[in-house]
């Protein structure tokens, strides 16, 4: 299962990249969860200390200098296709049968992303959606800005996180369009925060046909286990009901 969860700033994508992976590890899987939003901090929801973060992948400059070819270069010849296979092992962080890594900030070129960073990432994700067949979660931005083109065909479902609200319905539309401009038309929402049914209604009435594939409710206690900086995720019956409800939705449109 490869799946990125993207959708509004606040709106919930790393709960439910948390969630998702708590509970496939809980059933023996050996999820690799990645940290693809440099504004955020996938980490402290898992409830890691701070002192015990992945260090970002983007910010192995020597590594990636040396991998890419890019050294002594000035960066301006290097491989597209450096070697990535043992970053997972030699980087990532596991807490609880996840093992956890994280991008970084990728700099963006005048027009387009080339550097020898952007090269390097990018062809670890491929790695990791293609030549691993352990369950991959990416915790993403707002956007599809981590996956190009061919990265984006080993996702195999794009999950919108989606809060009660027209701005959170509004970036779940500009993002099913970016999607696509890469190739990815696998899209599903995942309604977060609900606190009734008439919010739903008025969602789905909003959301052009995109379906929902899930729906977490507004809890107190997801809320507060951020202000207490524990893992949200208790593995309580009902938490994992919904987890695998929207697995199994997830599995059954795709095959
Ligand atoms: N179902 C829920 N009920 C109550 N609070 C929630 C729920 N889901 C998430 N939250 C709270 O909303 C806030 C944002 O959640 P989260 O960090 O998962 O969102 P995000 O989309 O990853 O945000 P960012 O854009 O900053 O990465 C957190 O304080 C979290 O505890
Ligand atoms: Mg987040």
């Amino acid at each position: 299962m490869k799946l990125a969860i993207t959708g509004k700033g606040g709106a919930g994508k790393t709960t439910v990249a948390v969630f998702l992976a708590k509970y496939l590890a809980e059933q023996g899987q050996q999820v690799v969860l990645i940290d693809a939003d440099p504004d955020a901090n996938t980490a402290l929801t898992l409830g890691l200390d701070p002192s015990e973060q992945p260090e970002p992948i983007s910010e192995l400059k020597d590594l990636i200098a040396e991998r890419t070819g890019a050294k002594g270069t000035g960066g301006e010849f290097y491989t597209l296709n450096p070697r990535v296979d043992d970053i997972p092992d030699r980087y990532a962080v596991t807490t609880d049968g996840i093992r956890l890594l994280r991008m970084g900030r990728l700099t963006k070129g005048g027009g387009g992303c080339f550097c020898p960073e952007n090269a390097f990432l990018k062809n670890l994700l491929a790695h990791l959606l293609f030549q691993e067949d352990q369950p991959v979660i990416l915790d993403m931005e707002a956007g599809v800005e981590h996956l190009g083109r061919g990265t984006a065909q080993g996702v195999q479902k794009m999950l919108v996180v989606v809060e009660p609200g027209r701005r959170s319905v509004q970036t779940a539309l500009t993002i099913r369009r970016y999607a696509a401009d890469i190739g990815i038309h696998d899209i599903a929402v995942v309604v977060n925060k609900l606190r009734s049914k008439e919010e739903l209604r008025a969602m789905e009435a909003q959301l052009e046909g995109l379906p929902v594939v899930a729906v977490f409710p507004f809890s107190e206690q997801i809320a507060s286990a951020d202000l207490e900086g524990v893992c949200p995720y208790t593995g309580s019956e009902e938490q994992k009901a919904l987890v695998r409800e929207l697995i199994e939705r997830v599995t059954a449109v795709t095959g």
